[in-house]
């Protein structure tokens, strides 16, 4: 079975094609024109996926050496992103799906993230056997789930303010960084001293204040923003130069530090051996390699995707339709945008 799946919940325009639940291309063309503005402004995004997404789904169907007549089933994001952004691809999508007269498939595009580690392209995970607990990290997310064999899922942790990704671009934004701030910090963090200031960490057991952190799994980076912001205040622009590796390392460590400990704790408090993290967060170096060490130490499996598929791509959208469509999952003809969707049709409330 051949899918197309369709990715614009944001700034990335993205196809890929799954031949046999196999990634056979995967192109994705992440938009330039924000930078200036320091983030994404979505009435240009909308107008980037416009511009690209015949071009883009093109090069994909090419690249995996099928024709356009040979796809069996159409995928793409309906939300959570950016409504404008969504319905571009959304539309694109039934539109072809209509055309071509085969089924079409909507995808949530947290679930998606979810399942990026899994995606086969010869040299990922195979699902663990039984329940896993996800730390889902992006641009605007952030989420601690129990994921089930059913594709069930209990969320039992979330940011109460910015997302992680959110975290990383806007103390960038205040070191003069370029958006997306957060791998030009984990770049900089690799030649400085995560020691060199500690920034605080809320909700967690470092915490002065948070007596009851023990089973918290929520988060909360608002106050590392404004502490990052006076401490700024108060050093010289040289003194910022000179130590912005330092610098760049201490804000990453304050991050990557509470999604480990959070993701740990949760895994122990449900005695469940096999953690996985997602979303464009789960591309940084210092998180990959502290949540492997611990997970090494506590015995966990860690299920991790390649980093092609940590950030926005149609990979993982195909895939999860894969997922679904082996599971049982019925095929629709025509569905709404759905900017606000929660993470999961089959989220349980925890
Ligand atoms: O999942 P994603 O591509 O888009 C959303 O759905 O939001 O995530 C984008 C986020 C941005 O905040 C970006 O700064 C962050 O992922 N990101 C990183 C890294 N690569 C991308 N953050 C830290 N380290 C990285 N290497
Ligand atoms: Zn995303």
């Amino acid at each position: 079975m051949n899918i197309l799946g369709i990715e614009t919940s944001c700034d990335e325009t993205s196809a890929a094609v799954l031949c046999d639940g196999r990634v056979c291309s995967n192109v994705v063309s992440s938009q330039l024109c924000h930078s200036a503005f320091g983030g994404v402004v979505p009435e240009l995004a909308s107008r980037e996926h416009e511009r690209l997404i015949v071009s883009i789904t093109d090069s994909a169907v090419t690249e995996s050496n099928i024709t356009k007549n040979e796809i069996d089933v159409i995928a793409a994001t309906a939300g959570p992103g950016l409504i404008g952004a969504i319905m571009v691809g959304l539309c694109f999508a039934q539109g072809l799906a209509y055309a071509l007269d085969i089924p079409f498939v909507p995808v949530n595009h947290i679930e998606a993230h979810i399942f990026s580690p899994f995606i086969n392209d010869g040299t990922s995970h195979l699902e663990p056997d039984g329940a896993f607990v996800s730390l889902t990290v992006s641009g605007g997310h952030t989420l601690l789930s129990v994921v089930e064999q059913d594709l069930s899922y209990e969320v039992i942790g979330r940011t109460l303010d910015d997302a992680a990704g959110e975290a990383f671009d806007k103390t960038g934004k205040m070191l003069g960084l370029p958006y997306p701030a957060g791998p030009v910090i984990d770049k900089l963090a690799e030649k400085g001293d995560p020691a060199f200031h500690k920034f605080p960490r809320a909700l967690t057991s470092q915490s002065q204040t948070s007596k009851s952190y023990l089973n918290n799994f929520d988060f909360s980076f608002s106050g590392l923003k404004t502490s990052v912001l006076t401490w700024l205040q108060k050093q010289t622009p040289e003194f910022i130069v000179l130590h912005l590796p330092d610098i760049a390392a201490s804000i990453q460590w304050a991050i990557v530090s509470v999604l480990v400990e959070k993701t740990i704790s949760a895994a122990r408090a449900r005695s469940i051996k096999a953690v996985s993290i997602a979303g464009g967060v789960s591309a940084n170096s210092a998180l990959r390699k502290a949540m492997k060490d611990s997970c090494d130490k506590e015995g966990i499996a860690l299920y991790i995707p390649g980093t092609i598929y940590s950030t926005d791509n149609a990979a993982m959208i195909a895939t999860l339709a894969n997922v679904k469509l082996s599971r049982g999952m019925k095929t629709e003809h025509c569905y709404n945008v759905a900017p606000y969707a929660s993470f999961a049709a089959g989220a349980r409330k925890a």
